[in-house]
């Protein structure tokens, strides 16, 4: 099974100049628990703003090149480990449209602003035939920049 996990502004807005537009310790948490113990699979672009592995868990990197130090797939690769476990998409956005398609489920945060000069955005769930399964209010904790909602959605 194929799942999304991504944090958005209230325009879709997920990075600005190869990062995250905020800093956000609560939604990182929240992104560790969904996580923790799976395959993650992202673009070699997030990979490099990460720059080094997620601890416990798999880490796979997409790219037409060779990427030193993490395990390579391509798309008919991920397609095949997600017939045998759940696979995460996290990221960014040219590997979220990749997946849309595939995906069953999206765990979208909501990130309660709205970024200036945003570069990168997310895939259209509503239009793809997602619908909001739960929801819950975070107000911004001491680390946080704002506020956010954690939802689930599936297909
Ligand atoms: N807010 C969030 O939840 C969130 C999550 C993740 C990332 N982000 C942000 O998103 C931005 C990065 O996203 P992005 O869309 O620019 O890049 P990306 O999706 O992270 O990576 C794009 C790269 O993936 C590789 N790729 C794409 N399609 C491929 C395919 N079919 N087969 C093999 N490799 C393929 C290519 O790598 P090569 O160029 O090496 O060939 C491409 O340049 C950053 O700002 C990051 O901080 C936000």
């Amino acid at each position: 099974m194929i799942t999304m996990i991504f944090a958005c502004d209230e325009r879709g807005a997920i990075g600005r100049d190869g990062d995250l537009p905020w800093n956000q310790r609560t939604d990182l948490q929240h992104f560790k628990r969904k996580t923790l113990n799976k395959p993650i699979v992202m673009g070699r672009k997030t990979w490099d703003s990460l720059g080094r592995p997620l601890p416990s868990r798999r880490n796979i990197v997409m790219s037409r090149g060779e990427v030193e130090g993490v395990e390579q797939m391509d798309y008919d690769e991920v397609l095949a480990l997600a017939q045998e476990s759940e696979v995460v998409i996290i990221g960014g956005g040219e590997i979220y449209s990749l997946f849309l398609q595939h995906a069953k489920e999206v765990h979208r945060t909501v990130i309660h602003t709205q970024v200036e000069a945003a570069d990168t955005f997310a895939p259209d769930i509503e239009g793809a035939g997602f619908y909001l399964m739960t929801e819950q209010h975070h107000p911004a904790g001491p680390n946080d920049d704002h506020a956010m909602s954690f939802q689930h959605w599936i297909c």
